[in-house]
């Protein structure tokens, strides 16, 4: 029998038949993301050319000016959605400040936040990298976003999503009805509906995190990665480990087949106490995810969803993956510190 062909977009109509009191402004703005989204990709995949990698500001042969893929990411999420009338601002990695919507250009009721390439170290290297987005309503006075829209706990976003550009590009989304895989068929330009309904295994068989950091964690952070590499048939010990070192491609690997990743507060780098990833898109998005895959997102003590965020680039550690090795890893730090 085969499979019904459902692409991104009738995909999130058929969804958001659940809201009968939706405008279809928010219908658009998923449009608009993987429209974004088929563009970087193409970007990426063109990644082997000498001019798209390491020069920012040069000039190729065409005297075109080009940019790293980083640079160009961030440019087209921003252009694909500053003059759509379904946002009042936008925030991203690249950007120390929120990002106004040009006074030429309407206001909507939503503002969207993004890590534009996530995995940025592993481009030159044609390791996969991702796109991460987040999605919040507007909830500040007046027309035009506002810093306090941006600055909600993760447990009231709308929506949420990452791109991995790997050995396909595949888009992943929730809007809180469950989360949805499509791969990109380049040949038509379309997302197709291929991971429906995606649940994470209660109990993974991977741990993904950098140990190079080892001696900077905490005990019971380190006790729980030697509990993890120690043998113990009965609970499916040692796991293997698994760390691309591309938060995207490694959340991805164990969504899919069930694990744990980890980046815990390290004290490498006194500036960075909490460890090196952001909050607001890259550790909240992903719980969203997580959670509505049936997994746990915390940052050791706290669920990654309730954390009231103070700043705009607030760091934040993360544990995330199956439901019952994140609640392991935080007894071992609720016992050990
Ligand atoms: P970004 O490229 O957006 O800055 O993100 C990189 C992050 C994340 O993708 C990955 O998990 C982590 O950096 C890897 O950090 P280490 O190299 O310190 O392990
Ligand atoms: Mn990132
Ligand atoms: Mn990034």
């Amino acid at each position: 029998m085969t499979a019904k062909i459902i692409t991104i977009e009738r995909h999130i109509l058929e969804q958001q038949r659940h809201f009968p009191e939706a405008t279809g402004e928010f219908t658009y703005l998923l449009y608009d993301i993987a429209l974004a989204a088929k563009i970087i990709s193409r970007e990426v995949s063109k990644a082997g050319l000498l001019e798209i990698l390491g020069l920012t500001g040069e000039e190729n042969v065409q005297g075109e000016q080009v940019m790293k893929l980083d640079v160009f990411a961030n440019e087209t999420m921003i252009r694909m959605n500053d003059h759509t009338g379904r946002l009042c601002a936008m925030a991203s990695e690249e950007n120390p400040d929120i990002i106004p919507i040009p006074e030429r250009f309407p206001c909507g009721k939503y503002v969207l936040i993004f890590d534009p390439l996530d995995g940025s170290s592993n481009i030159d290297m044609n390791v996969s990298v991702g796109t991460i987005f987040s999605v919040h309503r507007k909830v500040s006075d007046g027309r035009r976003g506002a810093l306090e829209d941006f600055l909600q706990p993760g447990y009231k976003q709308a929506a949420a999503g990452y791109i991995i550009y790997g050995s396909s590009t595949m888009m992943v989304y929730t809007s809180g009805q469950g989360v949805h895989g499509f791969t990109l068929d380049p040949s038509v330009g379309e997302f197709l509906l291929s991971h429906p309904n995606i649940q994470i295994p209660p109990r993974g068989k991977y741990y993904s995190t950098n140990e190079g950091n080892y001696h900077y964690w905490s005990e019971g952070v380190r006790r729980y990665v030697d509990y993890l590499k120690a043998s113990d048939e009965a609970s499916g010990r040692p796991y293997s480990g698994r760390y691309i070192g591309t938060l995207v491609a490694d959340f991805h690997r164990n969504l899919l087949a069930g694990g744990i990743f980890m980046y815990p507060a390290d004290t490498k780098d006194p500036q960075k106490p909490h460890g090196k990833l952001r909050l607001l898109y890259e550790a909240a998005p992903l719980a969203f995810i997580v959670e509505q895959a049936g997994g746990r997102a915390s940052d050791g003590r706290q669920d990654i969803m309730n954390i009231q965020p103070e700043s705009l680039h607030q760091r934040v550690p993360l544990f995330i993956g199956s439901r019952k090795d994140v609640d392991e890893a935080g007894q071992f730090i609720r016992e050990f510190g």
